[in-house]
C-alpha cells in the first residue's frame, strides 16, 4: 500500500506545532500500525530528519502507552484494540491517515505524538491502592468467599490500562472512566471497603484539581476505550462518591 501520513509534529510543549505530510510506500497489511511508522522513522533518519516521537513499551495491549488519535478516533478504526494491535490492513491503498496526540488540558503535548499522562499517575496516588497487614497475620486473599459476578466485575474493572483514550475521545476531557474503573476494582472487593470512603473522594478531588472535565453522559470514552469498560463503572463511581460525601 502506498499512504499519505498526516502527522502532528511538535518540537516540544512550548512550540505551535503543525500537521506535515510524509508519502510511505509498500506498506504490508500485515504490519502493525506502530511498525508503519518504524518504517516511516527509519526512512527519515536515513534521510537525516528527526524521527516522529511516540510512545510505545509493550506492544501488545498491555502497557497502555501506544496513545495515538487516528483519523479521528482514538486508538484508531478499529475496536477493542489499542494503536499498538492496530494492523494496516484496516487501511487501503491510497488512504489518507491523520495522526495526532490526544487532546486534553490535562495532558499537555510533551513532543510530536507524546503526551504527559502523569495526572493518571497522581490520581492513582490519590487513593487507587489498599493497605494490607503485612505483619504476618496477613489473611490470604483466596480464604475470603466473593460473589463470582462481583469477582468478575471487579476483574473486568482491573483491565484498565490506564491509557487516556477515554479522555482523549470526550468533548469534556473527562477521566471519569478512567477513575471509575479505578474506583470500582477495590470497591466490588471485601479488600476495598476499609479505605473506600476516603479512596472515592480522594481520587475525585485529584481528577478534578488535574483539569479533567465532568460526564455529560455521552459515552464516547466507552466506545473508544479498548479495554470495553462499560459506563457502569461510572454510575457506580457516583453511588460511592455520594455515600462518601454523606458519611464525611
Ligand atoms: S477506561 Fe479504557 S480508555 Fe480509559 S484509561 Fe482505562 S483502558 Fe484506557
Ligand atoms: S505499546 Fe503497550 S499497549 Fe500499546
Amino acid at each position: 500500500m502506498n499512504l499519505t501520513l498526516k502527522i502532528w509534529r511538535q518540537k516540544d510543549a512550548s512550540d505551535k506545532g503543525k500537521i506535515v505530510d510524509y508519502q510511505i510506500g509498500n506498506v504490508s497489511p500485515d504490519m502493525s500500525f506502530l511498525e508503519m511508522l518504524d518504517v516511516l522513522n527509519s526512512e527519515l533518519i536515513t534521510k537525516g530528519d528527526e524521527p516522529v516521537a511516540f510512545d510505545h513499551d509493550c506492544r501488545e495491549g498491555i502497557c497502555g502507552s501506544c496513545s495515538l488519535y487516528i483519523n479521528g478516533e482514538a486508538h484508531g478504526p478499529d475496536r477493542l484494540v489499542t494503536t499498538c494491535q492496530l494492523h494496516m490492513r484496516k487501511f487501503k491503498d491510497g488512504d489518507t491517515i491523520f495522526i495526532e496526540p490526544w487532546r486534553a488540558k490535562a495532558f499537555p503535548v510533551i513532543k510530536d505524538l507524546i503526551v504527559d499522562r502523569t495526572a493518571f499517575d497522581r490520581i492513582q496516588h490519590a487513593g487507587g491502592f489498599i493497605s494490607v497487614n503485612t505483619s504476618g497475620n496477613t489473611q490470604d486473599a483466596n480464604a475470603i468467599p466473593i460473589e463470582k459476578a462481583d469477582a468478575d466485575k471487579a476483574f473486568d474493572a482491573a483491565t484498565c490500562i490506564g491509557c487516556g483514550a477515554c479522555v482523549a475521545s470526550c468533548k469534556n476531557s473527562s477521566a471519569m472512566l478512567f477513575v471509575s474503573a479505578k474506583v470500582s476494582q477495590f470497591a466490588l472487593l471485601p479488600q476495598g471497603q476499609v479505605e473506600a470512603t476516603d479512596r472515592v473522594l480522594n481520587m475525585v478531588n485529584q481528577m478534578d484539581e488535574e483539569g479533567f472535565g465532568n460526564c455529560t453522559n455521552t459515552g464516547a470514552c466507552e466506545v473508544e476505550c479498548p479495554k470495553g469498560i462499560s459506563l457502569e463503572n461510572i454510575a457506580r463511581m457516583n453511588r460511592e462518591f455520594l455515600t462518601a460525601a454523606l458519611k464525611g
